[in-house]
């Protein structure tokens, strides 16, 4: 097969993390016999400096006419200043907006060889931690309006949070589907005792989970969630929850395994159109230097086959690639233990490159 990846490496470590998954992916290419052809373009901080926007609308064009994109990391402290309208983030949610990207796919796997590096004690993790978090995203407070506006002589900011019920069934198909493919549970994440978008999130899951039965469905709010999630880990398999319940739960989550530099996510439309990236930052402080972890961006690249290509054994070529490395012993700065070899990140990319 032939497609064409529209490439946004972004800002600090993203053009480095990408450049070891696009590595894999050529792997990927001779092994299986598919050619993939890259469109590079600029977005968040570079952009910006070089345009004085986040992304051009000609950037946007290239990322709605690929077959998928493939994103690094955005911002750093250098566009902190910018005016808000500006800002790096807005071509993130700006992208996710035009690709009608509503369905964030957020996996946290706890890699077996890594469980030491997991803040949480071993008997809370010793079970291992093998979640999903389905977040909505393209909807909720993030979209909502938002202004800052003088009432009474002082100065009032308001940010709608609004939910239709074709968004929630569409994000909340997208779970049962995936629950239905995984271990069969679902929990549904919301506010129901105060916020009327939860109330209507919660009716149309019931509703949902009718059509479901295979399905072991539950209702959890909000607060409760943040702490199961640290007390007992173990017990979720599929989380679905709106805009920013799911930002913050999902960083949460990713913590739980210690070692955020390995977690990929998928960002769905309703056709094959996807962008992944790692959900880690721009780490700004380690960028240049060869040093950041690049798994979470080839494991990305894999998601990438999986969901927008179809093409599942060069995805599962990708994440065995990457457990063999691990369990012989290799790690990047931010995984590493004393017992095992310390690799740069071209280094670690090459390694997993040639496994394939
Ligand atoms: C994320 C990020 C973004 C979000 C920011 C950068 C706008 O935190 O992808 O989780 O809040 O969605
Ligand atoms: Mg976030």
């Amino acid at each position: 097969m032939n497609k064409n990846i529209t490439v946004l490496s972004g800002d600090g470590i993203g053009p480095e993390i990408i450049a070891e998954a696009v590595k894999v992916l050529g792997r990927v290419g001779e092994k299986f016999g598919h050619s993939f052809a890259y469109t590079y373009v600029d977005i968040g901080g570079c952009s910006i400096d070089k345009y004085g926007v986040p992304i051009t609308p000609e950037g946007m064009e290239k990322c709605l006419s690929a077959d998928s994109v493939l994103l690094g990391a955005v911002g750093g402290p250098k566009w902190d200043i910018v005016p808000q309208s500006i800002r790096p983030e807005k071509a993130l949610l700006a992208v996710r907006k035009e690709l009608g990207l509503f369905a964030n796919l957020r996996p946290t796997k706890l890699f077996p060889m890594l469980a030491s590096a997991s803040p949480l004690k071993e008997s809370i993790v010793g079970n291992g931690i093998d979640l999903l978090i389905v977040r909505e995203l393209t909807g909720g407070v993030y979209f909502g309006r938002h202004t800052t506006e003088e009432v009474d002589g002082e100065t009032v900011a308001t940010d709608i949070m609004s939910y239709s019920r074709h968004e929630i069934e569409r994000i909340g198909r997208v779970a049962f589907e995936t629950a239905t493919k995984r271990r069969k549970k679902l929990a549904s994440v919301d506010k129901a005792n105060v916020l009327d978008t939860s109330r209507l999130w919660r009716s149309v899951m019931h509703s949902l989970a009718e059509e479901y039965p295979q399905v072991e469905y539950c209702d959890i709010l909000v607060d409760n969630a943040a702490m199961q999630l640290v007390k007992n880990p173990g017990q979720f398999d599929v989380i679905v929850t709106e805009n920013m319940f799911g930002d913050i739960l999902s960083d949460e989550a990713s913590m739980l395994t210690g070692s955020i530099g390995m977690m990929p996510s998928a960002s769905l439309s309703s056709g094959t159109l996807g962008m992944y990236e790692p959900i880690h930052g721009s780490a700004p402080d380690i960028a240049g230097q060869d040093i950041a972890n690049p798994l979470g961006t080839i494991l990305s690249a894999a998601m990438m086959l999986r969901y927008s290509f179809d093409m599942a054994a060069e995805a599962d070529a990708i994440e065995s690639a990457v457990d063999t490395v691990l369990n012989r012993g290799f790690r990047t700065a931010d995984i590493f233990t004393p017992d095992c070899e310390k690799v740069s990140c071209s280094a670690m990319g090459s390694l997993v490159a040639e496994l394939i």
